[in-house]
């Protein structure tokens, strides 16, 4: 069903839709009946963000963040700025940094110190995919979907130059693309 940007599906819809259940039901059962206020990197985790938040069941807020470390291609540049805050203050709260990939480990570690700042009750990270092979800071995800190997991925809301967020599945991109 895909192109010829697309090698092949790497995580299916269907694998993603199972392991969205699973994380679900271990954030649940750790927030122990606390309420949480998730937190949606734009725009690469908003797919997997809409799956999760319906799979927790606990009280809930949600909020939105947009940070960027890539000038675009398929490496970081290092640098992480911030594109929009989020819109209420988090001190006291339960917050749950959901993003769509760790990879350097960059973008997550200045994430989650920034925050962290703003004196939250507690703070963890929960991440559809991880490249612990790619790391260039020491990071660790909470809750991590599916880890994978140094492959570029898209679909399932991840980009390549901002398209193919809307693929369903996780895919990886051919690399005649961008080699
Ligand atoms: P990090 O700061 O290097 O960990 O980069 C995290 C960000 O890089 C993610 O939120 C993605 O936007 C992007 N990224 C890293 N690897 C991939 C990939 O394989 N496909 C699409 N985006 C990626
Ligand atoms: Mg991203």
């Amino acid at each position: 069903m895909y192109g010829k940007e697309i090698s092949r599906i790497l995580v299916s819809k269907e694998q993603v839709a199972a392991r969205v259940k699973e994380l679900g039901e271990e954030i649940s059962r750790d927030l122990n009946g606390e309420s949480v206020t998730m937190i949606c990197t734009l725009r690469g985790a908003c797919v997997f963000f809409a799956d999760l938040i319906r799979a927790i069941d606990c009280d809930m807020e949600i909020d939105f963040i947009a940070v960027s470390s890539y000038g675009g291609g398929t490496s970081t540049s290092g640098e992480v700025k911030l594109i929009k805050d989020l819109s209420s203050p988090i001190e006291g709260k339960n917050i749950i940094i959901v993003e769509d990939i760790i990879d350097s480990g960059v973008t997550l570690s200045y994430l989650k110190r920034m925050l962290a700042a703003r004196g939250p009750k507690s703070i963890k990270v929960c991440t559809l995919l991880d490249k612990p092979s790619r790391r260039k800071v020491d990071f660790k995800g909470d809750y991590v979907g599916f880890e994978i190997e140094n492959e570029y991925v898209v679909g399932c809301g991840l980009d390549y130059d901002q398209r193919m967020r809307n693929l369903p599945d996780v895919c990886v991109l051919a690399p005649e693309v961008y080699s």
